[in-house]
């Protein structure tokens, strides 16, 4: 670190994201291991060749830490990244638990998701400033590292809330760049997003405003975004058709929408190899010929995994006609385990499951299959057999689940889909809606699935899967681009 600006030539692109696109583990004896990741965004830079993108990440973990340290500051061994130049950041691991789970995980998630509900309330009391003023630290951290890493007028994409003081301090340090911003979740109404003090509400929203233009999964989020910053900081927003600008203080910020899609080629691929056929069969073995609803979500409140499972119970009340004719097999990994409000909730889950298998299951029917062991050879397997897909959350910026079922299902799949889900803008037409709080109309709507006849089912969910794959992560990460430079 400390090179001059534009002395690290390694990419005219850079993305910048808390999660990197690579994780370190130590063994016993001080060796460390790479496992590469996926998601949208791995993908989506994929479109980009090996030699124009660098990736700006945190060190998540002990592993990693040690892994960046290696690296003395500089890119990681290629070796370890699939050929990519991806500068992991040793930030301070106080820092870095302050900002990750005491700001962004448990307040600005919360916010957005609207999870705040008495009696769980934000508390902003002295500890959350030190954590507030940690974040911004990281923050900086962030700015700085790619302030030194990118070539005079690069484009920089930095993602999601972790980061969104980025854009306004990178903006500082060199007002050559054009930096975008893209937000993965939904954006708070103002009547929640200002339950943040005053101060916090108005640095977030300056924060992101830094960015020539920043981005959304949706455009109900870009609006809520837009209205935040016309109510609380007085920005004038004005319609473009396909951008909105809000003007403040001189400048002004682009509003898009980028709708990420599944990545239809590359699942298809995967789900057909023999690791997945086996864990299909075993899973058949389970069900056998009964109808399969499926589910597949990180343990996440956003999630409504508990409700989704009292609606399935609930069902079996309702409809008698369907105990032991139908199987939930349910995918709830393991996810933010720091927080105490998710650990509790992963055994919620386990609770609720369990307690339906007790209820109905008999000898040889066990109505909730649950798995929490992350595997994503079985989720596609999953995927595969899905007769209902189940995707019910209280709030998700778009939610790639409710996407990657219809492509996979091989006999059609009925939706049933909360409409506070961003795919709901893209898939509703096909999808059961319902509203992810009401339980019995959740019941109403995965027996309304079941009973879907099969032609429709097969009509609904092709359409479902030709929308789901209408921007898959290579085009929807060349959209954003490409926009940004226009
Ligand atoms: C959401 C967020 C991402 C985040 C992911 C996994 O999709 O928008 O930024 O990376 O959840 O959460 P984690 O805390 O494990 O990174």
């Amino acid at each position: 670190s400390g090179a001059a600006p534009g002395s690290r030539t390694a990419g005219q692109v850079l993305v910048a994201s808390n999660r990197g696109p690579v994780s370190y583990s130590l063994a016993e004896d001080g060796t460390l291991t790479a496992r590469r990741g996926g998601g949208g965004l791995v993908s989506g830079l994929s479109a980009l060749d090996e030699d124009s993108g660098t990736w700006v990440c945190a060190a998540l973990s002990d592993a990693d830490r040690e892994a960046a340290r290696l690296a003395g500051g500089g890119t990681l061994d290629r070796s370890d990244t699939g050929g990519r130049a991806v500068r992991m950041l040793d930030i301070p691991q106080a820092t870095f638990d302050a900002a990750y789970n005491g700001v962004a995980n448990s307040v600005l998630w919360f916010v957005h998701h609207m999870l705040y509900q008495s009696p769980v309330e934000p508390v902003f009391d002295r500890a959350f400033e030190d954590r507030w003023e940690e974040f911004q630290r990281y923050n900086a951290a962030f700015a700085e590292a790619l302030a030194e890493e990118a070539a005079a007028g690069a484009t920089v994409l930095v993602q999601d809330y972790h980061l969104s003081l980025v854009p306004r301090l990178l903006r500082t340090l060199r007002p050559d760049l054009r930096v975008g911003h893209f937000s993965h979740t939904p954006w708070a109404p103002v009547d929640a997003f200002r339950l943040l003090p005053d101060p916090i509400a108005r640095q977030v929203l300056l924060g992101i405003l830094g960015a020539d233009r920043a981005a959304f999964l949706t455009w109900r989020w870009a609006e809520a975004f837009a209205e935040c910053c016309r109510v609380l900081l007085g920005a004038e927003v004005t319609d473009h058709g396909h951008e909105l600008r809000i003007g403040h203080d001189g400048s002004t910020t682009r509003i898009g929408v980028h709708g990420l899609g599944a990545d239809g080629a590359f699942l298809r691929e995967r789900a057909s190899r023999p690791d997945v056929d086996e864990r299909l069969a075993a899973l058949r073995e389970q069900v056998g010929d009964r109808r399969t609803i499926v589910r597949v979500d990180r343990t996440e409140l956003s999630k409504n995994i508990v409700r989704g499972l009292l609606a399935y119970e609930r069902l079996l009340e309702d409809h008698p006609e369907w105990l032991d004719r139908v199987v939930h097999v349910a995918f709830a990994y393991p996810s933010r385990q720091d927080l105490a409000v998710y650990r509790a909730y992963t055994e919620e889950v386990g609770r609720v499951a369990a307690a339906i298998n007790e209820r109905f299951g008999t000898d040889d029917w066990q109505p909730v299959v649950l798995h929490v062991k992350d595997d994503f050879a079985r989720s596609l397997a999953a995927y595969r057999m899905a007769d209902v897909a189940l995707v019910n959350p209280i709030r998700d910026g778009m939610n790639l689940v409710a996407k990657e079922i219809p492509v996979l299902a091989e006999r059609g799949c009925a939706l049933v889909l909360s409409r506070e889900a961003g795919a709901f803008a893209e898939l509703g037409d096909d999808a059961l809606e319902v509203n992810p709080y009401d339980i019995a109309g959740t019941a109403a709507a995965l027996h309304a699935a079941l009973l879907m006849p099969a032609g429709e089912r097969a009509e609904r969910s092709r359409r479902l899967a030709a929308a789901a794959t209408a921007l898959p992560p290579q085009s929807w990460f060349l959209a954003q681009l490409a926009a940004l430079r226009a």
